[in-house]
């Protein structure tokens, strides 16, 4: 038997959330093809892992890659993290089904320009990755924001009965497009003003498709617990899982509360398929918002279209340059993007050792001086939160970025290393992995990752992209409500 790649000699974590066994691993035709002790076959390529970690390759669960996957198929920042798969569309914005009047509303700006947006149906954007030919494999959400701007002359109001309708009609056709499900933004100005009714009504289209429905809750500050609430009545009301983005709390005022939060998360999941993801970090970052802008911790300014210059600069420093007070400096560098040190990090390391709890960076691919959780999320919980301070083991590190995303997103024969799944693979040392971003040099990649394969074909290796780009569009499969049990 002649196999593509014999990867020999590796510790395999499956992403079972088992521990890892030695064994060799032959790759055919894009597939797993046998686990186990191959020491008389043969490849065409062949590669010694010297008793280094074999994983499934990371899934992004969190991204906002909708177009830097076609603007830039090679998708560094993931690849060389191990990443091969990314869901992109969450927080209420998408690329698609998009067709703007203007500039995008915020906070649908953190995917582009006007210009970017370009995929009025949903198959519109399916078909331009599929024809970019993309690094990493990309499955899709249909964002709320996203849907209110092709139909609301207004964002700051709920939707009428005849735009909900017609934004139906939008889910519906992404649905059948091959759409994991909707995500939302609650807090987001331009989605907070909609009903938590708008939302249901929407969501009553999912249950048809087995389809989730992902959210960025209306509050991750005070009012927390209410804004899971809410989630988790539209989860029930439409049938349909639900995922809580980036669960976290924010807010000096609302540090050491995550016991509360994953309480009210483990208590719906008695009931009803919930989940979450988070990054991890203690920071977040998203565009600068007067109503996160406080003296309490630290911003600082990640991009300004006024004021390209602030970009890496704190806004406290900003304000006393211009000798005004901080909302006045915020205000003047709008439309802009920010970091905020605004998490506690006993509540950051509960929530990301909780079994509900999945790995997405939330990245921001666009940011001239992004949070470096666009380079680093994923080694950093394995160098990090495994290794170093010992949160969890490296199996159940795993676990958390492949096979439970894997069942939760409905990603077939992906997400764990068994024979007949698709080849999604990353190598990397225990010993040397680590992230290497941080806050102030924050586009630079992980060290220790030493080999990324993505549907069978080798895309990185020796800290490089090598130009093959295999990856492919992942459309919805089956009911995603079987991932959950
Ligand atoms: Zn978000
Ligand atoms: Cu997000």
């Amino acid at each position: 038997m002649m196999y593509d790649t014999l990867i020999r000699n590796a510790l395999i974590i499956d992403g079972s959330n088992a521990p890892g066994y030695p064994a060799d691993v032959a790759i055919l035709n894009g597939r797993i093809e046998r686990i186990g002790d191959l020491r008389d076959a043969c490849a065409t390529e062949e590669i010694d892992a010297a008793g280094r970690v074999l994983a499934p390759g990371f899934i992004d669960v969190h991204t906002h890659d909708d177009t830097v996957v076609i603007r830039q198929p090679q998708m560094l920042p993931k690849l060389s993290q191990g990443v091969t798969t990314v869901i992109v569309g969450n927080c209420g914005i998408s690329a698609s089904p998009v067709s703007l009047r203007g500039d995008p509303p915020d906070p649908m700006n953190l995917l582009g320009t006007a210009a970017a947006f370009v995929y009025p149906r949903f198959s519109d954007y399916r078909a331009a990755v599929e024809a970019a030919n993309t690094t990493l494999n990309v499955a899709a959400l249909v964002g709320h924001t996203a849907l209110r701007s092709n139909h609301l002359d207004d964002l700051l109001r709920t939707a009428t009965a005849d735009e909900i309708s017609a934004m139906r009609e939008q889910l519906r056709e992404s649905l059948e497009a091959g759409a994991l499900g909707l995500s939302t933004g609650l807090a987001y100005a331009n989605a907070f003003s909609a009903s938590t009714d708008e939302v249901m009504q929407l969501t009553e289209e999912l249950s048809a498709f087995g389809a989730v429905y992902t959210t960025h809750l209306r509050s991750e500050f005070e009012p927390v617990l209410e804004a899971m609430d809410e989630a988790f009545q539209i989860g029930r009301h439409a049938k349909s899982p639900v995922i809580i983005s980036h669960l976290k709390c924010a807010g000096a005022g609302n540090w050491g509360r995550s016991p509360q939060l994953l309480a009210s998360l483990e208590n719906a999941a008695k009931t009803h398929p919930v989940g979450c993801d988070c990054y991890p970090y203690a920071a977040s970052s998203s565009t600068l918002d007067l109503k996160q802008v406080t003296d309490a911790h630290r911003i600082t300014i990640t991009w300004s279209t006024p004021h390209p210059e602030a970009s890496g600069r704190d806004l406290m420093d900003i304000a006393a340059e211009w000798g005004v007070p901080l909302l006045d400096a915020a205000r003047r560098l709008q439309p802009a993007g920010a970091v905020y040190y605004g998490m506690d990090e006993a509540d950051v390391r509960r929530i990301l050792a909780h079994p509900l709890s999945m790995v997405g960076s939330d990245g921001l691919p666009e940011d001239p001086f992004p949070h470096p959780r666009l380079w680093g999320a994923f080694p950093r919980v394995l160098g990090h939160f495994s290794r170093d301070v010992g949160l969890f083991p490296l199996h159940t590190a795993v676990h958390k970025m492949t096979g439970l995303s894997a069942a939760r997103f409905g990603l077939k024969e992906r997400g764990e290393i068994r024979e007949r799944h698709w080849a999604d693979l990353v190598l990397f040392d225990p010993v040397t992995i680590r992230d290497v971003a941080d806050f102030n040099d924050p586009q630079r990649a992980a060290e220790g990752i030493d080999g990324v394969w993505v549907n069978g074909v080798l895309s990185y290796s020796d800290g490089q992209a090598n130009g093959r780009r295999e990856g492919r569009f992942l459309a919805r499969q089956g009911d995603l409500r079987d991932g959950f049990q």
